[in-house]
């Protein structure tokens, strides 16, 4: 196993090239089992999850050719129809396999992802859809069995905007015969990619990025030629960053249209952000001013973005109050935030942050891709050493994490534990 360790303290200076985004990879990926021929698929990341998906992919019998960050992928033979549960557990983004293998192929088998660290996210809203579409689904042995003759157009209101579930459907709905509406649609930027690259495969699809999403089935489609987003997320991450540590950080290929709520979630924390013709930059303020946040579906504030934001409000002069509404359980990097010193209460889906001059370094533990995050902005910022163990969690989302802050000048390594 292997842990990174930081000596904080540095104010982070200069230029990152920000990364394709793993949340927009992941479905475009996956959107390639639609149909037959020779997918061509631009920067993509190098993370452990997208790995997963290509070893998905395999399974079901696409080939995958990697070439840098360009993904080749042929879906013309797919053998099997199955998502195994090896694969779903280490990563509940495989259920998106269900919406295209059922439009193409009538027929998928996907294990349920069960729980996860930061709560149950359950795919019901999913499966509500599908069956809305004529799909008879079953549940039997932790699997999920669709089938369908040919998917036809429904109209389907969201209980509440699931991204997964709004990809899902629209993956499906863009083979199935007549309109499909998806009212109280999830709205966010990898919502709008998918859309952009399923209507450059044939797609007939409007409306993506509102709540109301209507898609034309068509019959056929063609071989998806697309490059991927930017990571708002990880992007999000280095702003924090530069924040946290008084720095000056210009985050090229950023596209700040993506990140609102953070933008102006930073300037009112006191920080400098300026637009550039090809990115963003950062400038850290002295004076950290505390700033409540509520996580929300976009485009209110990502609860992918909770966790690093807490370990800014933790140096913040003053108390924040931090609510989190998207998932149940996602606290976890609180108590290790604790173990650096930040002074953080808990009631309910809310944390009180009384911010502090600053924290020292200690050995902490990862528990999810974004808590791991906010640790290693914490131990960039600490005073003296912190070691972030189980970072296995932060590979699955962030390319080269440790050489892009090293280029900014971070002193951060990986070593084997
Ligand atoms: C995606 C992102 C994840 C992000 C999340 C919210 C990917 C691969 N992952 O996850 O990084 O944190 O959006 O922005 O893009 N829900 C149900 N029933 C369902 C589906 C969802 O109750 O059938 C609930 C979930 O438990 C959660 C909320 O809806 O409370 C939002 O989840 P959802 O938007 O579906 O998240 P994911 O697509 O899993």
């Amino acid at each position: 196993m292997e842990k990174i360790i930081i000596h904080g303290g540095r104010r982070l200076k200069g230029e990152v090239a920000i990364s394709g985004a793993k949340n927009a990879a992941l479905p475009l990926l996956f959107a390639t089992l639609l149909t037959g021929g020779r997918h061509c698929l631009d920067n993509v990341p190098a993370l452990r999850d997208i790995h997963t998906a290509e070893q998905l992919l395999t399974t079901l019998g696409a080939s995958v050719e990697r070439h840098g960050s360009r993904f080749e992928v042929e879906a013309s033979h797919l053998n099997h129809v199955e998502a195994p549960y090896d694969l779903v557990r280490t990563m509940r983004a495989s259920v998106l396999v269900l919406g295209p293998l059922l439009a193409r192929l009538g027929h998928a088998r996907v294990s349920l992802p069960g729980g996860c660290a930061i709560g149950a996210r359950p795919i019901n809203l999913h499966l509500k859809g599908l069956e809305a579409m004529g799909a008879r689904i079953e549940l039997s042995h932790g699997y999920v069995e669709a089938r369908a003759r040919r998917l036809r157009g429904a109209r389907i209101y969201f209980d509440l905007p699931t991204v997964g579930g709004t990809e899902n459907l629209m993956m499906a709905a863009s083979l199935a015969r007549g309109t499909t509406v998806l009212e109280n649609a999830a709205c966010e930027p990898e919502i709008v990619d998918l859309a952009q690259a399923l209507t450059r495969m044939g797609a007939r699809i409007e409306g993506a990025g509102s709540d109301r999403i209507v898609i034309e089935g068509v019959d056929e489609l063609h071989p998806l030629q697309y490059s991927v987003m930017p990571d708002r997320i990880e992007a999000g991450t280095f702003m924090v960053a530069a924040a946290m540590t008084r720095g000056d950080i210009r985050l090229r290929g950023a596209r700040p249209g993506d990140m609102e709520a953070l933008i102006s979630k930073l300037r009112e924390a006191g920080a400098e952000v300026t637009v550039l013709d090809d990115g963003l930059r950062v400038q850290g303020n002295r004076h950290i001013r505390p700033v409540n946040i509520k996580t929300l579906p976009h485009p209110g504030f990502p609860t992918d973005m909770q966790a690093q934001f807490m370990a800014l409000m933790a140096l913040a002069e003053g108390t924040s109050v931090i609510t989190e509404s998207v998932f149940e359980n996602r606290f976890m990097h609180v108590c290790e935030l604790q173990r650096l010193g930040a002074d953080i209460a808990i009631e309910g889906s809310t944390a009180t942050v009384k911010g502090s001059r600053g924290l020292v370094g200690a050995p902490v533990m990862a528990t999810d891709l974004r808590a791991s995050a906010c640790l290693v902005l914490a131990g960039l910022a600490a005073e003296n050493t912190t070691e972030v163990a189980r970072i296995y969690h932060l590979d699955r989302g962030y390319e080269r994490i440790e050489e892009k802050f090293r280029q900014l000048g971070a002193s951060i390594e990986r070593v084997k534990a």
